[in-house]
């Protein structure tokens, strides 16, 4: 079915692709999950969408009362938000570090998003701090924290785990990055309640390192909606991986992804050295789109890391 009523009905059941040209054993396959092929561009488009669907529900939002929502975000949950926002009527208000790239403010600007900028080397913990802040001075703002709301992880165990099963049920090990956790603890409860002996496999940056969207647990916020039981192994992928494994997943395979795609793609070929034969399935949570001012793709890759060490891209 591709006609639709509206572009809310386009989000999940984004694609499975093949991308074995990046693995170090034939035995072992690597299936990238597409979740830029979502309407805002990423796999929070999915968490947007059930986290205004269950306030609406609870009554803690009503369309038409005026409320404004909030959240800090260094971009994905702010776009799928504003679209979110824009479609039922809520303003919406988006905490995000200053230093963030020129595209992500374009995009949460042009879909209609006010931007509030916080300290860019507090990163993003700074903008949870000031979204905080701001929640607790004025009660028109309704702030869906997405590090710590249960329809976070909930969008995943309803939507990404069963298509990831249903497209891929020899599916041996789940792979993902780990930024509010969300991804990982919804499909990872989704497969341990029904392919128990599938693994799942977090990536994290160093402690002090930036992959965007990406975070240490080390660092000195753990996201409340995290559990480490739904986790069977963590491994640590660093940004100039990340940058590196971006670019062979277009040269190698013409997947054209974010830089935490990269970090991610990294952790599943550290896993598939390790073993003889795996369906690994990882997922990809954006597409390269807002990442062209980094130079990612087309500078030295030295000065692409220097110049992520001042401007927050990722
Ligand atoms: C680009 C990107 N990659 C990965 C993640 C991590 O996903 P999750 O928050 O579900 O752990 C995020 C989340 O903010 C992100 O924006």
């Amino acid at each position: 079915m591709t006609r639709y009523d509206s572009v809310l009905d386009l989000i999940g059941n984004t694609p499975l692709v093949g991308i074995h040209a990046l693995s170090p054993n034939p035995d072992v396959k690597i299936w990238a999950k597409l979740e830029g092929q979502n309407p805002g561009g990423s796999a929070k488009d999915r968490i947007a969408k059930t986290m205004v669907d269950l306030a609406e529900g609870d009554g803690v939002l009503t369309r038409g009362s005026g409320q404004i929502i909030l959240e800090p975000s260094s971009g994905n949950t702010g776009i799928g938000l504003a679209l979110v926002a824009k479609l039922r009527g809520y303003r919406l208000r988006v905490v995000l570090p200053e230093n963030v790239s020129i595209e992500r403010r374009q995009l949460l600007e042009i879909f209609g998003a006010e931007v509030v900028l916080s300290p860019g080397e507090e990163g993003s913990n700074g903008a949870i701090r000031r979204a905080e802040q701001l929640a607790a001075e004025d009660e028109e703002l309704v702030m869906l924290f997405q590090y710590g709301n249960p329809a976070n992880p909930l969008a995943h165990y309803l939507g990404t785990g069963p298509e990831i099963l249903r497209d891929c049920p020899e599916i041996d090990v789940f792979c993902a990055g780990l930024g509010t956790s969300g991804t990982l603890m919804g499909v990872g409860r989704y497969l341990k309640e029904h392919k128990p002996e599938a693994k799942i496999l977090a990536v994290e940056p160093p402690v002090g390192e930036l992959v965007q969207g990406l975070r240490n647990l080390d660092d000195g916020f753990v996201p409340p909606i995290f559990d480490a039981a739904m986790l069977d192994r963590k491994t640590i992928v660093r940004p100039r991986e990340s940058i590196e494994w971006t670019r062979r997943l277009l040269s190698e395979c013409g997947v054209f992804a974010g830089i935490s795609s990269g970090a991610a793609v990294a952790g599943a070929v550290k896993y598939a050295q390790r073993v003889d034969a795996a369906n690994i399935v990882v997922l990809l949570p954006d597409g390269g789109w807002k990442y062209l001012s980094s130079g990612a793709w087309t500078d030295d890759i030295d000065v692409v890391e220097e110049r992520a060490t001042r401007i927050n891209y990722w």
